[in-house]
């Protein structure tokens, strides 16, 4: 485990964890930023990650994502991911999916950017 605080005086805690044991942090986030993670899981992992971070995100509190997207040609790399698959992973009661929006996304692969999905997404209240 890592910590530290910003020069800027706001409270910050960096971790490094497991994305899969979230909810062992005892934590909660209102956001949270996901830059290439959920791609790394196959199905089995990212449904326990997605499940984990039913459990990591306030509710009404939001969860941005960059995904490689399956327009991208070759299997180099992550897992290619469709939109299907994304509003499959966030679906009701548990999520609301509130844009999915094509983007290009940097990486060292190549000089253009590869096709990825930028998907923003809210935890819905949780049933009591
Ligand atoms: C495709 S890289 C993205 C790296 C960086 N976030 C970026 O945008 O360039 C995926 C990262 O997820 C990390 N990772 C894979 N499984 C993880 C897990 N269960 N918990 C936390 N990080 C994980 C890998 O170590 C790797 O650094």
């Amino acid at each position: 485990m890592r910590s530290a605080r910003p020069a800027i005086g706001l409270p910050a805690r960096f971790l490094v964890w497991d994305a899969l044991r979230l909810p062992e942090l005892g934590d909660e986030s209102d956001t949270v930023l996901d830059s290439g993670l959920f791609h790394v899981f196959d199905d089995d992992d990212r449904a326990r990650y997605v499940a984990a971070l039913a459990a990591a995100i306030t509710p009404q509190g939001r969860y941005y994502m960059l995904c490689f997207s399956e327009r991208q040609p070759g299997t180099l790399g992550p897992h290619r991911v469709s939109q299907q698959e994304i509003k499959a992973a966030f679906a009701p009661p548990d999520w609301r999916i509130d844009a999915i929006d094509a983007v290009p996304l940097d990486t060292n692969m190549d000089q253009v950017g590869v096709h990825a999905w930028r998907a923003s997404i809210t935890r819905n209240e949780r049933e009591r």
